[in-house]
């Protein structure tokens, strides 16, 4: 039977004292609720369905790209009214999974296993030394679940009962057509309980089964900012896991930051503060020193990135090293073996094989052939204040220390170019160009003397 997705994401969040809608707050850098229409995606089910209700417009511009209907629930009557609001847009048959977009950390394994698992009313459920809040699950004799119960609505026995709803449930959409009419909001807090149904179940002879999770942390919500930030750790540590299972040395787990899609290959090291953002490849026996901060690139086998470097949008071959404090900005392309040393930035180059950027240069729009040598200090003008333009350096080039190369220009195979030059025109290939101030000497001169 088809499976389909509701995400409740109307509430406030007002204990986060924000202007951000509370769902769209990041855990690793992306909004909660994105990351329960990713795991929800990944049970294939025939739809997802947001419910969506304050701050909507940002929320709408952030699912935009979702490809995910969004219902909207004006007013927030409660989760019974907020799973209504979907109705219209589901089917009359097939099973719904109601989700929480304040709830980012469900593993996809546990969903699968409970929609799986369940015929006719399924609970995630959970055991807790402290239940306060939560609604409880009432059962008979028996051990048959006969209820849910929330906190405002308990009595004094009803409150010792440890096993609570985690809001995450599964049904059938004709049985939930049916049960939806029937929910009233005479409780405590006004509000039309989507709980109310489990005793409708009951009613209707329907089997009502709970599930539970491996771990609490997978059915943990968010209301403020302390637990935001507990999400926030609990997500490190099990990406920190992940890669010391795959066989990454990992040197403080409570030290690593992955905010996006990070794939490490073995035998790599990632020493204390690291953090590594959007798409990222790193490859076999690389080692990333403390304080690197990597967005979205690729890194080849073997390579050393000594600490407090910034990778952005780069690629880096292999048996490279790097840094410290080096910067490689959009389109920089370390090809084999090359070396880019500390206060060295390059941006949209390549620069081939085994050739040395290694102190204090600025690389930009540049094409760096084989085995060339850079000097310290030197820079692609690339920039007239209005056009960029492109500098070459063939295979085998020397250029001596602070150097200036005023783009466009090309110096040729095996060319070396003398410290302290200005290179305005092209250099022939295997030649010397120097273009500085001759230097004299002025003999007798006298260093002036105070005067009295
Ligand atoms: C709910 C459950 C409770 C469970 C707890 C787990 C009900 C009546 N109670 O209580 O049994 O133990 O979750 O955290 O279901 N929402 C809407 N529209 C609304 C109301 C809520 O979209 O009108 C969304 C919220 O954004 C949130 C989720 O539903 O993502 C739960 O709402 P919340 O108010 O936190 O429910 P609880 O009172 O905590
Ligand atoms: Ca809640």
């Amino acid at each position: 039977m088809d499976l389909h997705v509701v995400i409740l994401a109307a509430g406030q969040g007002t204990r986060m004292k924000s202007s951000l809608p509370k769902v769209l707050h990041p855990v690793a850098g992306k909004p909660m609720v994105q990351h329960v229409v990713d795991t929800a995606r990944t049970l294939s089910p025939a739809s997802i369905t947001v419910v969506y209700g304050h701050g909507g417009d940002q929320v709408c511009a952030a699912l935009a790209n979702a490809d995910v209907p969004l219902v909207e629930q004006a007013e927030q009557l409660g989760t019974g009214h907020a799973v209504a609001q979907a109705l219209p847009v589901l089917p009359e048959t097939g099973r719904l999974l109601v989700l929480y977009g304040d709830v980012p950390l469900t593993r996809a394994d546990t969903l699968k296993v409970f929609c799986e698992g369940t015929q006719g009313l399924g609970i995630l459920t959970v055991h807790l030394e402290n239940p306060t809040g939560y609604g409880r699950i009432v059962r008979d004799e028996l051990d048959r679940i006969t209820g849910i119960v929330e906190q405002k609505d308990a009595t004094a026995d009803q409150l010792q009962i440890r096993e609570v709803n985690t809001g995450i449930m599964c049904m059938p959409i004709e049985a939930l057509r049916r049960w939806i009419p029937q929910l009233g909001n005479q409780n405590a807090q006004g509000e039309y309980y989507l709980t109310d149904i489990v005793a409708l179940a009951v009613q209707d002879g329907l089997p009502v089964t709970a599930a539970h999770p491996h771990h609490v942390w997978e059915v943990e919500g968010v209301n403020n900012r302390l637990q935001l930030a507990a999400l926030e750790r609990q997500y490190q540590q099990n990406q920190a896991e992940r890669l010391m299972t795959d066989g990454v040395t990992v040197l403080d787990p409570a030290r690593l930051d992955v905010r996006g899609d990070v794939e490490v290959g073995p035998d790599s090291v990632l020493d204390v503060n690291v953090v590594l953002e959007g798409t990222v490849r790193i490859g076999r026996n690389v080692t990333i020193g403390a304080g690197c901060v990597i967005r979205n690139s690729t890194i080849g086998d073997g390579v050393e990135i000594a600490p407090y470097s910034v990778l952005e949008d780069a690629t880096v071959d292999g048996g490279n090293s790097i840094g410290p404090f080096a910067r490689l900005r959009p389109g920089a392309h370390l090809h084999e073996g090359a070396k880019v040393g500390n206060f060295v930035e390059v941006k949209k180059a390549e620069i081939g094989p085994g050739s040395k950027v290694n102190h204090l240069t600025y690389i930009g729009d540049a094409t760096i052939g084989a085995n060339v040598n850079v000097g310290a200090g030197t820079i692609t003008c690339n920039y007239d204040g209005v056009n960029k333009f492109r500098t070459v350096l063939e295979d085998d080039v020397f250029i001596g220390s602070n150097t200036a190369l005023v783009a466009p220009v090309t110096v040729g195979k095996g060319a070396t170019v003398g410290a302290g030059s200005v290179i305005t025109k092209d250099v022939p290939e295997g030649e010397l160009a120097v273009a500085r101030g001759k230097q004299m000497t002025i003999r007798g001169w006298q260093r002036p003397v105070k005067q009295k």
